[in-house]
């Protein structure tokens, strides 16, 4: 058996022709998304990420703004930079890029984003909202997680899953995403006890560890699904968290990287910030 190949590329640009038909209609009203990203200093990979989130969100018709600060800024005016988008009618979503310079409190300044405006679904009210299953901002690589899985699985309900890693941004959420469909869910991490054993129970695999080709292939149950999350640079380029040559032949779809999980991450910023222009609106 040879994996389905999970095209994510594919899903998000018709994910991001979806948006711009909606974002035409809000337009004809007088309403255009405003979404403001900010980035301190120059991480490279930063700056590609910002780069490309620019384009996109004009792409589907919603007007970008972008705000650079020096590496050395104080916080103070990141925070004040903060308020004026919370106080802009214009600005509906506002995405803070991480990770921030190191004298800066991540959680301070994640918190201080009006949690109506936080398309990255990251504010602590989001979280507990997501928590509780109330109406909440999702983090968007999850989410996009999320729907590649409804696509290809239908419901999740009574799935063994398996999420590798428990970062705020994609492994608890994921967790959290998951619960909510009514699959069975494990959060494993650096400290678990026999992975690959855990790993040949689940349905559903979503690898999110940040090392490269970690997630072998006779880790995986025969049929499974498995979402790479993993964005490696590697001497051999791009990789995953998954070795997808051993993975592919077992797994019964799979995500490729590139291509897979990246392209999905922006479409549903964007799929976001329309949420919160709608709710701003309506
Ligand atoms: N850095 C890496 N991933 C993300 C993300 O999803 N949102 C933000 N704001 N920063 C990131």
């Amino acid at each position: 058996m040879t994996a389905k190949l999970i095209d994510g590329k594919a899903f998000a640009a018709h994910l991001r022709a979806r948006i711009g038909t909606e974002v035409a209609a809000m337009k004809a009203q007088g309403i255009t998304p405003g979404l403001a990203v900010v980035l301190v200093g120059e991480d490279p990979a930063s700056q590609v990420y910002v780069r490309s989130k620019g384009r996109m969100t004009r792409e589907v018709g919603m007007n970008s703004l972008e705000h650079r600060l020096p590496a050395d800024t104080p916080q103070a005016d990141l925070l004040a930079l903060i308020d004026r988008l919370n106080a802009d009618p214009a600005v509906n979503g506002i995405l803070v890029q991480l990770p921030l310079p190191r004298h800066m409190d991540e959680a301070a300044v994640i918190n201080a984003i009006d949690p109506a405006k936080d398309v990255d679904g990251f504010h602590i009210l989001n979280v507990g909202r997501l928590a509780t299953g109330q109406k909440a901002m999702v983090p968007c690589t999850p989410l996009g997680c999320l729907m590649l899985l409804r696509a290809h699985l239908g419901d999740l309900s009574g799935k063994n899953a398996l999420v590798i890693g428990r970062s705020n941004i994609v492994g608890k959420p994921m967790a959290q995403l998951l619960l909510r469909d009514s699959a069975t869910v494990t959060v494993a991490h650096s400290r678990t006890a026999n992975l690959p054993a855990l790993c040949r129970q689940a349905d559903i695999v979503v690898a999110a560890v940040g090392r490269a080709r970690f997630v072998q292939g006779d880790w995986i149950k025969p049929g499974a699904v498995v979402i790479d999350v993993g964005i490696n640079r590697t001497d051999d380029g791009l990789v995953g968290d998954v070795d997808f040559d051993s993975a592919a032949p077992v797994a019964g779809a799979i995500t490729p990287v590139p291509g897979g999980v990246g392209p999905m991450t922006i479409a549903c910023l964007l799929a976001n910030t329309l949420t919160a222009t709608a709710r701003a609106n309506g």
